[in-house]
């Protein structure tokens, strides 16, 4: 078996890991919870959340996979031999494969419609045309598929060509692309008349709109949009260097992210405002995405057609980058456990990877369209794979991970990976380990607890 390779720089390290966290989650998810939750005052316990939660399980993802060298599985193995944890590995492989099957169609549809924008597609509408243009389009049986496969395609062709010359180089060459372009978006959306009444509605807490619901919500979203729970963090750390300080890692891939997912509000509230429309209960995922803001940039925009097609042709590839940045790391989840666990050639491993998400992709693909009356416990396949895994998987496989690096994993150890060995300093490390060993399982216990309707 080839040597396994590393990531060559702590640049590209951090770029990669961020690259997967920032997502479609932070551009669409988040600014719609953001909308719905009471503005300033969600984002302050959302912060909260990715401090007290995302920070203490992010650096435990990548102490483990930094002290293993290996996939998730086998990370579990080597640290608990002969145990039950290889299963928060496995789970993780799980819970990857149905986010890279549901996922992708969603990124094959910023590809359709970052072709739509490029072509112009989006002028001289009414409201109308804008639900019709989405449905005729999800409900195709052919179009979604074939972008949803030019993802999976490109996906492979950077997964394949390895970590130091695809994952790092791409993720180099992408992730301050994504970054430009969002504040250029940012600038621009800020410039629109009446922008100051979305600023104000970011920037102004409403406490009143906070519920329990609200908290837990905010818990769910700094889990998606961190790539927690899956081991996707930890597949990477595997390729990290020894000298690579893995708080710092954590707390720039944080920062990175939750920036992201501000200025995404930062594009979405002032043009929203400034069409004078409010965001309603309906305007979730794709709806706002592919239908509310097509049309609200085409009336923000109405006096400047130019700059209207240019803001919605970098929105949508700035969603398509984000997307695939992301696609990229949840492949090399599974890719890693293929490869390393049944001992197959990468090459060959990422094809098999592809080719059955591919399959099964498909089949969630074709949930808008053909096969909208095949349902599993009333949903969907896309449905159901996004719920099993980002309402079930995910919370339990973060909830194990604390567990395991707060009460299994030895002190000493975990020390050991995050001062490098005693070469930096860790004063945090107490209060980590309170986190880790308390606050995480009872917050996310919370969560689960919610979800099935207890509280
Ligand atoms: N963090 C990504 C987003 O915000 O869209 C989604 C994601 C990527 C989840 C990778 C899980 C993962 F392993």
């Amino acid at each position: 078996m080839a040597e396994r390779e590393n990531f060559g720089s702590k640049l590209g390290a951090t770029l990669a890991a961020a690259g997967s966290a920032v997502g479609l989650g932070n551009i669409w998810r988040f600014p719609v919870e953001t909308g719905q939750n009471g503005g300033a005052a969600y984002i302050i316990i959302y912060i909260a959340c990715i401090i007290l939660l995302g920070i203490p399980i992010m650096s435990s993802e990548f102490l483990i996979g930094r002290a293993t060298h290996c996939n998730t599985a086998g990370a579990y193995n080597k640290l608990a031999p002969g145990t039950q944890w290889k299963w928060v590995g496995r789970l993780g492989v799980l819970s990857g494969f149905l986010i890279y099957c549901y996922y992708s169609v969603v990124a094959g549809w910023t590809l359709a419609y970052s072709l739509l924008a490029i072509c112009n597609q989006f002028a001289d509408k009414g409201p109308d045309d804008y639900v019709r243009v989405f449905q005729d389009f999800a409900s195709n049986p052919f179009l979604p598929v074939v972008c949803m496969a030019a993802f999976f395609i490109t996906t492979h062709l950077v997964v394949v060509r390895g970590v130091k010359q695809g994952i790092e180089k791409f993720s180099k060459l992408m992730m301050p692309a994504l970054f430009i372009i969002t504040v250029i978006l940012v600038f621009c959306s800020l410039n629109l008349p009446g922008a100051g009444k979305g600023v104000e509605f970011l920037l102004k807490p409403d406490f009143s709109k906070i519920t329990t619901s609200t908290v837990l919500n905010a818990m769910g979203q700094a889990f998606f949009s961190l790539s927690l729970g899956l081991g996707c963090l930890c597949t990477y750390a595997s390729y990290f260097n020894r000298d690579t300080n893995l708080m710092k890692t954590t707390v720039s891939v944080c920062t990175i992210d939750t920036l992201v997912a501000l200025m995404a509000g930062f594009i979405i509230f002032p043009a929203v405002f400034n069409v004078g429309m409010k965001l309603g209960p309906d305007d979730v995922g794709p709806s706002l995405i592919f239908i509310t803001l097509p049309n609200v940039f085409h009336q923000a925009f109405a006096g400047a057609p130019a700059l209207g097609y240019i803001f919605s042709v970098m929105f949508y590839i700035l969603l398509m980058l984000a997307a695939l940045t992301s696609t990229i790391s949840i492949h090399e989840v599974v890719n890693a456990y293929v490869s390393e666990e049944f001992h197959i050639r990468r090459s060959r491993s990422a094809l098999i990877v592809t080719l059955v998400c591919m399959f099964i992709g498909v089949c969630c693909a074709l949930s808008f369209g053909v096969l909208s009356d095949f349902t599993i416990f009333g949903m969907t396949l896309f449905d159901l794979f996004d719920y099993i895994a980002s309402n079930i998987l995910l919370p339990i496989g973060g909830m194990l991970i604390g567990v395991f690096t707060g009460w299994r994993l030895d002190r000493k150890l975990c020390y050991d990976q995050l001062t490098n060995g005693g070469t930096i300093r860790a004063p945090y490390f107490p209060l980590l380990r309170f986190c880790l060993r308390y606050v995480i399982p009872l917050a996310i216990g919370a969560i689960l607890f919610n979800q099935f309707g207890f509280a």
